[in-house]
Parts: structure tokens; C-alpha cells; sequence
């Protein structure tokens, strides 16, 4: 619920007023003089203001002044009496949201207010937005800020300024071509270059000229002599993808490289020396193929110094409001980016849905509602059928680990309905615990509880 605090010296307006506002639904806290409003200030989350301007002791205008210290955000709507208008021209300067003459009409002050915390509303979801996507959460692309990928953050940050060869695994769509852009941008070769290459894609011969390069007449159409992919990545970062898939043959030639940090060219004699730092990527867990024998255990110690696993989305649904923001953004034509929304039942819709193709897919979602919505107003007829149709009832096989006490497992639930919340809500408590249908302080005390900060 969204709170007013009532300024007056005048006993009656702040009943009359109470009474006009609570009716709209507004949780109202009074104050006979603005000292004691500056205090409430202080305390209290407050989102609106409303001040008479001549009040014995301090001023309604020095109350704006303090009130715009204290958070420049709240909306302050004075209240003049007849012949004080100047002094709202002056209050206005002073950054006051409007102003309203006594005697007032009941139904100007309601749309006055009705405004004020439209506008107030808007500027805070900018607001929480900007900083969303800001650096905290945002490692060059990336976005969300669930606890797993905070930890995916952290691994990033760690590792970027070694040269470390690095693992990332996770299904696919994930993101791990993202984390291996991070972490080469982020490092010191991030003036020279990052070059990938699909180890899945190409056929035995191909990979291995590819990788290492051939010398002219190293084989049937090697016309011109062709450096390899480990060559062209010298002083920077190779991304070997879908490691797993790499041939056997192959593996021994990588592993040298990895530990000699040289090569032959196809076809040739000449050592050449390379100075490359290698991320790889796989969907697959390598290590059960290097317990069938299908993948060297040497080089994936060698690849795997440091792992990082990315967990799948339907593991951090969390960051489903942010990542949709994201896309969203993304798929605008324009520059005026308009105000989308998505229909309570969509977002329902997207949190169901165990989401096989990870981000990837998500993104492939929001990419086809953009194109089909209305009227800035996504509904579920702009999401694929197979999203609609998903059961949407709690799988607790799913996501409840077994033998953990009752107590523990609502309180998992619990966890996860509360960060859920926050995030659909911009981080807005009083949105949150409303969607909840809780107070504002049992959520904060919830957010305590789960060491949840925003
Ligand atoms: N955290 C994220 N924030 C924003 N976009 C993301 C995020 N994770 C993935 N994406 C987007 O999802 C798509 C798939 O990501 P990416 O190609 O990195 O996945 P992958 O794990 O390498 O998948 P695959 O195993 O299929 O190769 C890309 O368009 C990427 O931009
Ligand atoms: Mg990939």
C-alpha cells in the first residue's frame, strides 16, 4: 500500500483529508507540524506528501527543502490558502510536484494525488531498472542477478585477470558464450583477439587445420599455406565450443599446445610458439566421457582449471523479470522505447514453463511477442502454445530436494515466492508485499530473514 503523510497545523483538514485519501486506498500518516513531518520523514518509507504552506514554526517550505534532502524522489504537493499563490510559484522552483488551493474540490485533490504517484511509480521503476542493468548486474550482456548467477559473477571477476584455462559448462542456451566474452573483455587481452571455434561443427581434417593451420600442399586443396585459429588468437583468448565433441586424434595435438604453448601447422615442421589463454565450453559433462574413455582426463584437467557451471533458467527463475526486460528492450524498433507490459497471466505463463531452451529460448519468446502484441499489452495469445498449455501446477519433485524437513522446504518456498516477488516489482517493497498480500513490514522482516538485500 502506498503511504501518505499529511501535513497540517490545522486539526480539521488532516481529518477531512484522512478520511478523503484512506477511502482511495492509501495508507496516511499525519503530522501537526513539519517537524515532526521531517522526522516521519526519516523514519518511514513514505511515497507522497502533501504540506500545508503557513504553519507556525517551520515553514511548509522549509519542509520541502528537507523533504528533497532527504529523498529528492517524493512527491510534495503543497496546499495554499487564497493569496499565497507566489509562494507556490515559489515552491514549484523548489521542485514541489504541485500544488492545490484551499478550499479544494475533493475530486482535483484525488486526481492530483492519483498522479503524483503515477509519476512517482514511473521514476522509481526507471530508476531500479537503470540501476538493474547497470554494472552491478550486468557483465557485458548479461543480465540477472539470482544467487547462482551472482556466483557466476564472482567466478568471472576472478578469473578474467589470469590466464587460467577456464571451463564453463551448462545446457544449452545458457549463456556460456556470453561468460566467455566477459571474461576475455574484462581481462588484460581485451585489446587483442578472442577467436572461437565450434569443435562440434567440422569434420576431423577441417578442425585440425582450422586449430593449428596447414602449410601449402598439406593436403588435397590446401593451395595456400593458412594459419590456424590458435595463431590468429596470439596474444589473446581461443574459445574452443562443444570441447566434448573434439576428435580423439585431435585431443593429444590440444593437449600439447595447452602445455607447450606450440605448434606445427598441418603439413609442416616449423615450430611456432603462441601465447593464448583458452576458454572452452561444453553442454555435455565431460567428466563422464572421460570415464568412458572418450575424452582425455590429462587435457580435461589441463581445460578445466577453473569450472564454471551455469545452472539451467528453470534454475533461477529469478531472473525471468529482469531478463524479459532485457529482450524487450532489445527487440524495441527505435529509439523511443516504449512502455511494454506484460498481462498477469504471461508472467504466470513464463515462470511455469520448465523451459528447455534456457535464455535462448526465453529470448526467442519475447523476441515473437514483440512482433505480435497490441497496444504496447503482451497476453498470453502472443506466447507459443506450448508455453500456455504448460501444467502450471507446483511440481514439488521438482524443486524440492527430498528428505529435508517441512520446516526448511516452506521456508525454501518461501525464499523463492519473496525474491520472486521483488523482482516482478521492481524491487518496490510495497508493490511486492501487496502482490503477496502481505504488509510492508512483514516483508521487510521476510527480507531480513533471508538475507535478501536489494
Ligand atoms: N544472462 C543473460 N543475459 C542476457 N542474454 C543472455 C543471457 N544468457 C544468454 N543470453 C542470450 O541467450 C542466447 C544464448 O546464449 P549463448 O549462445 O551464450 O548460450 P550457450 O550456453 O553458449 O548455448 P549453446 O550451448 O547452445 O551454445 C544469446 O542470444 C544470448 O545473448
Ligand atoms: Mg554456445
Amino acid at each position: 500500500m502506498e503511504t501518505i503523510l499529511i501535513v497540517d497545523d490545522e486539526k480539521n483538514y488532516l481529518v477531512v483529508l484522512e478520511a478523503l485519501l484512506s477511502a482511495e486506498g492509501y495508507e496516511i500518516i499525519t503530522a501537526r507540524d513539519a517537524k515532526m513531518a521531517v522526522s516521519i520523514l526519516r523514519e518511514a518509507d513514505v511515497d507522497l506528501v502533501i504540506t500545508d504552506m503557513k504553519m507556525p514554526g517551520m515553514s511548509g517550505m522549509e519542509l520541502l527543502e528537507e523533504c528533497m534532502k532527504i529523498d529528492s524522489e517524493i512527491p510534495v504537493i503543497m496546499m495554499t490558502a487564497f493569496g499565497t499563490i507566489e509562494m507556490a510559484v515559489e515552491a514549484m522552483k523548489k521542485h514541489a510536484y504541485d500544488y492545490i488551493q484551499k478550499p479544494f474540490e475533493n475530486e482535483t485533490l484525488k486526481l492530483t494525488v492519483k498522479k503524483a504517484m503515477e509519476n512517482h511509480r514511473l521514476l522509481k521503476e526507471n530508476r531500479l531498472l537503470a540501476e538493474a542493468l547497470s554494472d552491478r548486474f550486468r557483465y557485458g550482456n548479461m543480465v540477472g542477478k539470482s544467487k547462482p548467477m551472482m556466483k557466476v559473477y564472482d567466478l568471472i571477476d576472478k578469473v578474467s585477470n589470469s590466464k587460467a584455462s577456464v571451463l564453463i559448462t551448462g545446457p544449452s542456451g545458457t549463456g556460456k558464450e556470453l561468460i566467455a566474452k566477459a571474461i576475455h573483455y574484462q581481462g588484460p587481452r581485451k585489446e587483442r583477439p578472442l577467436i572461437s571455434i565450434n569443435c562440434g561443427a567440422l569434420t576431423e581434417t577441417l578442425l585440425a587445420s582450422e586449430l593449428f593451420g596447414h602449410e601449402k600442399g598439406a593436403f588435397t586443396g590446401a593451395v595456400a599455406m593458412k594459419k590456424g585459429r590458435f595463431e590468429l588468437a596470439d596474444g589473446g583468448t581461443i574459445f574452443l565450443d562443444e570441447v566434448g565433441e573434439m576428435p580423439p586424434a585431435l585431443q593429444v595435438k590440444l593437449l600439447r599446445v595447452l602445455q607447450e604453448m606450440e605448434l606445427e601447422r598441418v603439413g609442416g615442421t616449423r615450430t611456432i610458439k603462441v601465447d593464448v589463454r583458452v576458454l572452452s565450453a561444453s553442454n555435455r559433462n565431460i567428466k563422464d566421457d572421460v570415464a568412458e574413455g572418450l575424452f582425455r582426463e590429462d587435457l580435461y584437467y589441463r581445460l578445466n582449471v577453473i569450472h564454471i557451471d551455469v545452472p539451467s533458467l528453470q534454475e533461477r527463475t529469478d531472473d525471468i523479470p529482469l531478463l524479459v526486460k532485457h529482450f524487450i528492450d532489445k527487440f524495441q524498433e527505435g529509439d523511443a522505447k516504449k512502455n511494454i507490459e506484460l498481462r498477469p497471466e504471461v508472467w504466470k505463463a513464463l515462470y511455469a514453463y520448465p523451459w528447455p531452451g534456457n535464455v535462448r529460448e526465453l529470448e526467442n519468446v519475447i523476441e515473437r511477442a514483440m512482433v505480435l502484441h497490441a497496444g504496447g499489452v503482451i497476453t498470453l495469445n502472443d506466447l507459443p502454445k506450448t508455453l500456455v498449455s504448460t501444467e502450471t501446477e507446483f511440481d514439488v519433485e521438482r524443486f524440492i530436494p527430498p528428505h529435508i524437513p517441512l520446516s526448511k522446504a516452506l521456508e525454501e518456498i518461501e525464499e523463492r515466492l519473496v525474491r520472486r516477488a521483488l523482482a516482478q516489482s521492481n524491487n518496490v517493497q510495497s508493490h511486492a508485499a501487496k502482490s503477496l498480500g502481505i504488509t510492508k513490514s512483514l516483508i521487510q522482516h521476510k527480507m531480513k530473514k533471508y538475507n535478501i538485500t536489494l
